[in-house]
């Protein structure tokens, strides 16, 4: 195990944007439109967060790296695909994401839904494609607490209650029932997957887990909402200011900056807490942690 965590994090980069360029379809193969736009989309930006939670999770259960990578794959893909819908004129209507125009503006809406549904399917065709865990069983419990981390419970039902929020004043329970679901609910899976790639868990081992898969994928979207006022366009590589823009509740507008990250701080503590049980082998999951707290994009 390298000690140095960028090379860490540098090498698992590099290792994902490889095979994120061998699993995608190529943009020669028929519709080539289609290919090309979920090349754009995934290929070459964005910071790799929930792969690199994947391989830190996997470190604790010893898991496979050439497992692992899948699972990592078909998370990012996800996020890719939530990513160019949550940018469409329907929803937050963006027009830069990861310092490049956003999928429907480069091609169109129409290919934009395409993109995202096609990342979808690729995740789960991946996902099923190959041997991911020691047991059929343990792996079909993996593509199923994606499956519900994306959907209407999950991810897709955060986004709904997002959209349905806008010019209302949350409380604080329903802010963080929306940042939950529509961010925290792949954070976690992410994490629960990497971990399912290797060893048996205890019950416990992998209770501690989710309480810290969860603390961390609200704090990351706590974060999201501060870097939205505190971040520059050119540092984030998407438009600031959005959220006021689009009249959002949000940890700032609700809290205020130095409240919202003094919240983090909290979750941060609280997700360390829950790691104490995994010794030396959590640390890239501590790392991890502290990196997503005091990020600046
Ligand atoms: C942005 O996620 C959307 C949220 C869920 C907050 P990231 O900040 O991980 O975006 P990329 O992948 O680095 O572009
Ligand atoms: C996005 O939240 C959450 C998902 C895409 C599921 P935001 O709307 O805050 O993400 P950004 O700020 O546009 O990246
Ligand atoms: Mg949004
Ligand atoms: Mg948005
Ligand atoms: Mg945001």
């Amino acid at each position: 195990m390298k000690d140095n965590f960028q090379d860490w994090t540098r090498a698992n980069q590099s290792r994902i944007e490889a095979s994120l360029d061998n699993l995608l379809p190529a943009a020669n193969i028929s519709p080539k439109r289609l290919h090309n736009a979920m090349r754009f989309s995934v290929i070459g930006g964005g910071k790799r967060i929930r792969p690199l939670l994947a391989f830190a999770a996997g470190e604790i259960s010893e898991a496979k790296e050439e497992r692992v990578t899948i699972v990592a794959v078909a998370v990012e893909l996800i996020h890719a695909y939530s990513l160019v819908h949550d940018d469409l004129p329907c929803m937050d209507d963006d027009v830069l994401r990861r310092g490049k125009p956003a999928c429907h503006i480069e091609y169109n809406e129409a290919t934009a839904l395409l993109v995202g549904d096609s990342l979808q399917s690729l995740a789960f065709q991946l996902l099923s494609e190959s041997c991911l865990a020691d047991t059929p069983r343990i792996q079909l419990n993996m593509i199923n607490n994606l499956a519900q981390a994306a959907g209407s419970c999950g991810m897709a039902g955060g986004q709904a209650f997002d959209l349905d929020s806008v010019g209302k004043e949350l409380n604080l329970q329903e802010l963080e029932f929306m940042h939950v679901h529509k961010t925290g609910a792949l954070i976690r899976s992410a994490i629960m997957m990497g971990a399912c790639c290797g060893k048996n868990m205890s019950a416990l081992q992998l209770k501690n887990l989710d309480n810290f898969a969860k603390y961390i994928g609200l704090a990351f979207q706590v974060v999201d909402d501060v870097l939205d006022t505190e971040a520059t366009t050119a540092t984030l590589g998407k438009t600031a200011g959005k959220d006021a823009d689009n009249n959002k509740p949000t940890y700032v507008s609700i809290l205020g900056v130095k409240k919202a990250r003094e919240l983090a701080e909290k979750l941060r503590q609280n997700a360390y807490q829950e790691l104490e049980t995994f010794g030396k082998a959590a640390t890239r999951l501590r790392q991890l942690t502290d990196y997503i707290i005091q990020r600046e994009s």
